[in-house]
């Protein structure tokens, strides 16, 4: 585990997205690079800040970009991570329509989850019947969740199909979720973590036992996975 920690979130999106690009450079151009996004608030200002700050730096039409997962709500939803991921970066940079790949969360949920299984299986590479992304960028919540793999949802780190519905515990929402088996098996796992809020998350990802499938993820990972963080998260322990 390799464990980044950089002054604040901006200073930790701009490092991520430099790595990023640095090991985008290095894959050769006749292929896509697949890049599985997440979600949730974190992601946010690394979107706006790679449409601000590297969008002339970013080979576009090199990228694919997939979702990790997604909540069961149209597009326009202020709860849809495409939708903010649209309004943060895609909109502003040129990025070929085709290069988006995003879960339709308008649609009937099992129904898209084997849609999308299947979408992910014809463009990837496969591992172990598995698809292989290049990258899997990933949060996690402070109930140590990842993806939309929630505590008392852990059948999902060991499911067959790529893509499955969950709920959120407290909610009820309904997610369409990246499942464990093609998290571990991607070429590398990043997660990122800033802000105090993910201090308790952080730990247990460190932990030999750490609780939740966040830290399961982070355990079990066939590549040593990244975990990109600012002060504020990594609290005084881990500073
Ligand atoms: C989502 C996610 C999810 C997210 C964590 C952290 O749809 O919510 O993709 O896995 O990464 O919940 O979310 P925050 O960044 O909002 O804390």
């Amino acid at each position: 585990m390799i464990l980044r920690i950089f002054p604040t979130a901006g200073d930790t999106a701009r490092e991520l997205i430099q790595l990023l690009l640095d090991r985008i450079s290095r894959i050769p151009e006749d292929r896509p690079v697949n890049i599985a996004l997440s979600g949730g608030s974190t992601p946010a200002l690394m979107f706006r800040i790679w449409a601000e700050e590297f969008d002339t730096a970013t080979p576009w039409e090199h990228i694919h970009f997939f979702w990790v997962d997604e909540r069961c709500v149209p597009p326009e939803d202020s709860q849809s991570n495409y939708g903010m991921t649209k309004r943060a970066m895609l909109d502003k940079v040129a990025i070929p329509d085709e290069n988006i790949h995003r879960i339709q969360g308008e649609n009937e949920p099992k129904e898209e989850a084997q849609r999308y299984t299947e979408l992910v299986a014809s463009r990837l590479p496969k591992k172990e019947g598995f698809p292989v992304f290049d990258f899997v960028l990933l949060g996690a919540g402070d109930d140590g969740h990842t993806s939309s793999i929630f505590p008392g949802g852990e059948h999902l780190l060991h499911s067959s199909e790529a893509y499955a519905v969950s709920e959120h515990p407290v909610t009820g929402q309904q997610r369409i979720a990246l499942t464990g088996q093609p998290i571990i098996h991607s070429d590398s796992v990043i997660f990122l973590l800033t802000g105090s809020s993910k201090n308790e998350v952080l730990k247990w990802l460190y932990q030999k036992n750490g609780e939740g499938p966040a830290a399961y993820v982070a355990h079990n990972a066939r590549h040593n996975i990244e975990i990109f963080t600012d002060r504020a998260a990594a609290g005084q322990e881990l500073k």
